[in-house]
């Protein structure tokens, strides 16, 4: 296996991390990232093999688990019960749970709010050059995922600033400064919460987290513990990723001047799978091997951490020919952005219905959207969006 060396904090590399796909993916299924000190999986075929098979997961093995040290105990305590970071048996309840209150009749009937949402925060937009981010795709997604859960508006500016502390904590180059914010986050985000849960209660609406409180299969429910955690899940996973796949994919359509497919509805769809697939906002999850196991060549040994490199597998000239063209009407095939496997994102229909939503709204209001300054990509890995996407209308 080659061994390819790129330091994850490069400025160059976070600008545009595709280039090192490509020779990664050209050295082989799997390659050895120096920095990460771990193997990788680059093509669409690895990725995809390695996050469907039962023998590696996100739980780290019993034996290899680190004392955890105690000023950041909150923040793992609410990472104990998150179904993103369990197994089976605990991942198949938590999952089973929570699916039960997300249906898809329930995202669905989230598109005439969105529409409406989307149409107030255009239609808000100033005259002279404007951040997109700021304007549309960090207010939207937020506002979306707080009314599912019925998680009270007036506080999404603390929903987004409690959830950009604590993703903090998966960042590359992680400080003790980051690792303070985020424990403080998670604290603010917690006692928050207990009060909302506790009230809502003793009033059930027509809401997720009412529908959360009462769920249950098999005479079992979810605990005050889980509950928060899953809370917590719901609304960091529920917006961070959506407010980058609308920047980058509004920054790819302007870019190449294809505002007309975002107001085709016989494209919409494959536009949105070519958003979702081209610039994705998540570019690299680990698992463990749980036993010994062979693959394309490689001997995993129990405990070994390999990375699925997501972006990689998207941009896989194999499946996705011609790759790093950005089309809209190209075939959909299934990209690897909403992960595979048991954790496959439960949230993808929503963030679809956020996308095919908001691009027509957003493109029909503006037809001679341009880039007002050249945008650059924030200098973090863990999350490959943009600092700001100045645009005008
Ligand atoms: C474009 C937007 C989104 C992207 C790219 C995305 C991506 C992902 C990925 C890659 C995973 C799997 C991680 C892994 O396998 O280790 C995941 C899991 C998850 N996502 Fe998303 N997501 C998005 C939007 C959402 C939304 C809107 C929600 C919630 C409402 C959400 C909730 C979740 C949850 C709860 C999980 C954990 C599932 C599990 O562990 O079984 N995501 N997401």
């Amino acid at each position: 296996m080659d061994r390819l060396s790129q330091s994850p904090t490069d400025p160059a590399f976070v600008q545009d991390p595709y280039r090192f796909y490509a020779c990664a993916r050209a050295s082989g299924d799997l390659v050895f990232w120096e920095e990460y000190g771990m193997v990788a999986a680059t093509t669409h075929r690895a990725v995809n093999a390695i996050l469907r098979d039962r023998r590696f997961g996100r739980e780290i093995p019993p034996e290899l688990a680190q004392p955890v040290p105690e000023r950041l105990a909150p923040f793992y305590a609410v990472e104990a019960h998150s179904m993103l970071e369990l197994e089976p048996p605990r991942h198949t309840r938590l999952r089973g749970l929570v699916v039960r209150a997300f249906t898809t009749a329930r995202i669905e009937a989230m598109a005439p709010d969105i529409d409406t949402l989307a149409t107030r925060l255009v239609s808000a937009f100033p005259e002279g050059p404007f951040d997109l981010l700021d304007a549309l795709a960090r207010p939207l997604p937020v506002t979306v995922i707080a009314r599912l859960l019925g998680v009270p508006e007036d506080r999404t500016s603390d929903l987004l600033a409690w959830s950009n502390a604590m993703v903090g904590m998966y960042q590359a180059s992680r400080t003790r400064e980051t690792e303070d914010a985020a424990v403080a986050a998670t604290l603010a985000f917690r006692a928050y919460l207990e009060e909302v849960i506790g009230n809502r209660r003793t009033a059930l609406r027509d809401d997720l987290l009412s529908r959360l409180i009462s769920a249950e299969a098999d005479g079992d429910r979810l605990s005050a513990d889980e509950l928060v955690s899953t809370v917590i899940l719901l609304l960091n996973a529920g917006h961070e990723a959506t407010v980058h796949s609308i920047g980058n994919g509004v920054k790819a359509i302007v870019e190449r001047g294809l505002g007309s497919a975002a107001r085709d509805p016989a494209l919409l769809p494959t536009l949105v799978e070519e958003v979702l697939r081209h610039d994705p906002p998540l570019h690299l999850f680990t698992r463990y091997a749980y036993e010994e196991v062979e693959m394309f060549g490689h001997r995993f040994r129990r405990g070994e951490q390999v990375a699925c490199l997501l972006a990689s597998a998207n941009r896989d000239a194999t499946v996705f020919p011609e790759s790093d063209r950005f089309d809209p009407a190209r075939p959909i095939v299934t990209n690897a952005s909403f992960g595979a496997g048991l954790h496959f994102c439960i949230g993808a229909p929503l963030a679809r219905l956020e996308l095919s939503r908001t691009l027509p709204i957003l493109f029909a209001a503006c037809r001679e959207l341009q880039i007002a300054n050249s945008p650059r990509y924030a200098d973090i890995y863990h999350f490959h969006g943009l600092e700001r996407l100045m645009l005008t209308c």
